[in-house]
């Protein structure tokens, strides 16, 4: 069953009175336990897109469905409920809120979502375990690296147990020792069936999934299947055809 359908959505944003047309008919179907990475220039509208799929932002035109439910014509508070239990997302810049500390900042969405304090911080504890930062529950987010904060981010992402994980990931500067970290936790919680849906600039982090989607202008230009997958360079240069 698929766990994502998205129907010809297109997102014009309006910019004092200037049009912005940043998705222009995308059509994604993604399975359950499926990891997919998109893949295209700045500004292709990849956030754009993650954000509808997620019920962050609203479609000008075409149909989400999530676990079947019809996001796009689901008013604010049920897009709300959604994106608490249902979707876990990682922003670009990690969105962590500055004033609270790591354990806050990962149990807020499971105590929004009615989750008791003892059993939030039961599963806020083993995420930062498993992503390897058992020792930074009392720290800020500015006390920490971008890759300790990209996993501080996942770990608020992951705490609701979402069906469907949605990761945007930073254009700069995660040096390499911090992507590949997440991009073995990334695997791992896909081997255990996450389903993911992935924005990499990384050739390498898209080889790791069993679908990769490129996108150019609003619109997919081709897709490389786990069949004929992923060899970095062969990914690579799919990229750097669809940029030219
Ligand atoms: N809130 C907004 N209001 C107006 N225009 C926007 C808004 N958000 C994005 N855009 C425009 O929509 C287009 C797609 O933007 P989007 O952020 O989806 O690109 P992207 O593929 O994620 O780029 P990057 O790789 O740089 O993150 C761009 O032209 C951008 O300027
Ligand atoms: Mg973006």
């Amino acid at each position: 069953m698929p766990v994502l359908e998205a129907y010809n959505l297109r997102k014009i944003y309006r910019n004092n009175g200037v049009a912005v047309p940043a998705l222009n008919g995308v059509d994604l179907q993604v399975e359950t336990g499926e990891f997919v990475a998109i893949m295209g220039p700045s500004g292709c509208g990849k956030s754009t897109l993650l954000h509808l799929l997620a019920g962050l932002d609203v479609p000008t035109q075409g149909e989400i469905f999530v676990t079947g439910q019809p996001v796009h014509a689901l008013n604010e508070s049920r897009r709300a409920v959604l994106r608490r239990r249902t979707v876990g997302f990682v922003f670009q810049a990690y969105n962590l809120i500055p004033n609270l500390n790591v354990a806050d900042n990962v149990e807020l969405p499971a105590l929004l979502a009615g989750v008791s304090p003892q059993e939030a911080a039961q599963r806020r504890a083993q995420l930062l375990e498993a992503l390897g930062l058992a020792d930074k529950p009392t720290a800020f987010p500015t006390q920490l690296s971008g890759g300790q904060q990209q996993r501080v981010a996942l770990a608020r992402a992951l705490i609701n147990h979402p069906t469907l994980l949605l990761v945007d990931e930073p254009t700069g500067s995660l040096d390499s020792r911090s992507g590949n970290e997440v991009l073995a936790l990334l695997r791992r919680f896909n081997a255990e069936g996450q389903t993911i849906v992935l924005v990499t600039h990384d050739p390498k982090v898209a080889s790791f999934a069993q679908r990769v989607i490129f996108m150019r202008d609003g619109r997919f230009v081709g897709q490389m299947k786990a069949a004929e997958r992923p060899d970095p360079a062969r990914v690579l240069e799919r990229l750097v055809q669809v940029m030219a």
